[in-house]
């Protein structure tokens, strides 16, 4: 269907020539003679842009601009000035007018504004309805999402919320792990008691337990009073035990007895303390390896996965990139109080054809600099980080045929070995001859994940 477009102008001759030169470039064109008229023939017709004269008898240019952004905001309405007025078009875009062409002008010069105004058209109705589906359908808990895999998570979400059964959530950095927890509980009977939450990679091994358990006073130098732990804070809600899979032998032996009793001792202590608590656990290993491999107990990897919640990583759902996008860029605008509308093609298929190792969170961190860096209302390719530039097939001499610097290199590397081993870390720190916490702190220093 081709797009319409009306044009207002009182002189017959102008009228004419800009009907013919649209209609000649394949649009659909109606004219009015007078603001009167123009409202009229909106009332029956859907256009997809008005172009309007300024200086006309009776209603002019800029009070039918008002007119119509009144009854529809949305409307793209470019305003034809005279030379020498440019205060007028200047006033018009104030007013809410797209833009504007200076008489006198050319076929061309009408046409390449007119596809303009139609291309910011298009970009902002397809805004518009993802917004709307963001609202509407495609979001749970803020976890948005349409992909066949994160539905079926939104159900299976909702069914382990009424349970009391451990969750044991698996996927790689930056999926969506914590977001997922918090949604069971906040959509759980237990929601009005604490959410709590410990990463057991951050902690030192020696205060893992106290931290978990708490302690009595002069349990160990520094326990100066008794002190509960997170088992005890969640009591009556839930417990986010975070990289589960990095706690010690004997630490998962004391868990394991929480789960089977429900009691446990806090450290310095022999009284056993009861406890309500529901637990959530996270993994970005696989635990049934580390159970091969003797790092991790078997009778709780299956104490803990009663429920198992995958997420996918996001290369493997990037249908979904779209709509978090536009999510994203919608939550910057507001954080940040800028006013982006939306992403060129072009950038799109940038973001489409990349591995995305550091998941929704790199995503997140890259939208976030392009919204509040970008220096036009739409975010382009130029607003990226180059290495994104560098798909799946660039081979390694065209990616160093331009200048880059040392930790641009190192960022190729990566993600090149990352992409070969699809996200495995222990096996890309391998190749790269890097242990895999110094790959994680790389990845972090570079905004892929943040721990
Ligand atoms: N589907 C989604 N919709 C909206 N935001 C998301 C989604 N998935 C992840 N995020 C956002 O991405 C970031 C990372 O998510 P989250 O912290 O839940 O990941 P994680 O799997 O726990 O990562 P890690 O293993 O590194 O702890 C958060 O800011 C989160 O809000
Ligand atoms: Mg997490």
């Amino acid at each position: 269907m081709s797009n319409m477009i009306l044009v207002v102008d009182d002189d017959k001759l102008v009228n004419e020539f800009v009907n013919e030169t649209l209609t000649r470039a394949g649009f659909k064109v109606h004219s009015a003679l007078s603001g009167a008229e123009a409202l009229k023939l909106m009332q029956e017709n859907e256009y997809d842009l008005i172009l309007t004269d300024v200086r006309m008898p009776e209603m002019d240019g800029i009070t039918l601009l008002m007119k119509i952004k009144a009854v529809s905001p949305d409307s793209v309405v470019v305003v034809i000035t005279a030379y020498g007025t440019i205060e007028n078009a200047v006033d018009a875009m104030r007013k809410g007018a797209y833009d504007y062409i200076l008489k006198p002008f050319s076929p061309d010069e009408i046409e390449i504004v007119v596809r303009r105004g139609l291309e910011h058209r298009a970009l902002a109705m397809e805004n518009k309805v993802l917004r709307a589906q963001i609202r509407d359908k495609y979001s749970f808990e803020n976890i948005v999402g349409q992909n066949r895999k994160l539905l079926d998570i939104f159900d299976l979400i909702q069914t382990a919320a009424n349970s009391k059964a451990t969750i044991l959530l698996t996927g790689e950095s930056g999926t969506g792990k914590e977001l997922v927890a918090k949604a069971i509980h906040y959509n759980s009977p237990r929601k009005d008691m604490p959410f709590i939450r410990i990463n057991c990679a951050a902690l030192p091994e020696n205060l893992i337990e106290s931290e978990l358990f708490g302690h009595e006073k002069g349990a160990f130098t520094g326990a100066i009073k008794q002190t509960k732990g997170r088992f005890e804070l969640a009591d009556g809600g839930s417990l986010l035990l975070d990289e589960v899979s990095e706690m010690d032998l004997g630490l998962q032996a004391k868990l394991l007895r929480v789960l089977q009793e429900s009691e446990f001792e806090r450290v310095g202590s022999g009284l056993p303390v009861k406890v309500d608590v529901r637990l959530i656990a996270t993994s970005n290993r696989n635990l049934m390896d580390e159970v091969r491999k003797g790092k991790f107990r078997e009778d709780l990897y299956y104490r803990l996965n009663v429920i198992n919640i995958e997420i996918p990583p996001l290369r493997e759902r990037k249908d979904d990139l779209p709509l978090l996008i536009e999510h994203f860029i919608q939550k910057f605008n507001e954080e940040d109080e800028r006013h982006i509308e939306g992403l060129s093609e072009k950038a799109l298929r940038l973001l489409q054809s990349y591995p995305w190792p550091g998941n929704v969170r790199e995503l997140e961190n890259l939208i976030h600099r392009a919204v509040v860096t970008s220096k036009n209302s739409v975010i382009t390719h130029m607003d990226f980080p180059s290495y994104l530039a560098l798909g799946p097939n660039a081979e390694m001499s065209d990616m160093l045929s331009e200048p880059i610097t040392i930790s641009e290199g190192e960022k190729i590397l990566i993600l090149k070995s990352l992409e070969r081993h699809a996200g495995n870390r222990t096996k890309a720190a391998e190749e790269l001859g890097i242990t895999t916490r110094t790959l994680r702190n790389k990845l972090h220093e570079y905004g892929m994940t943040d721990n």
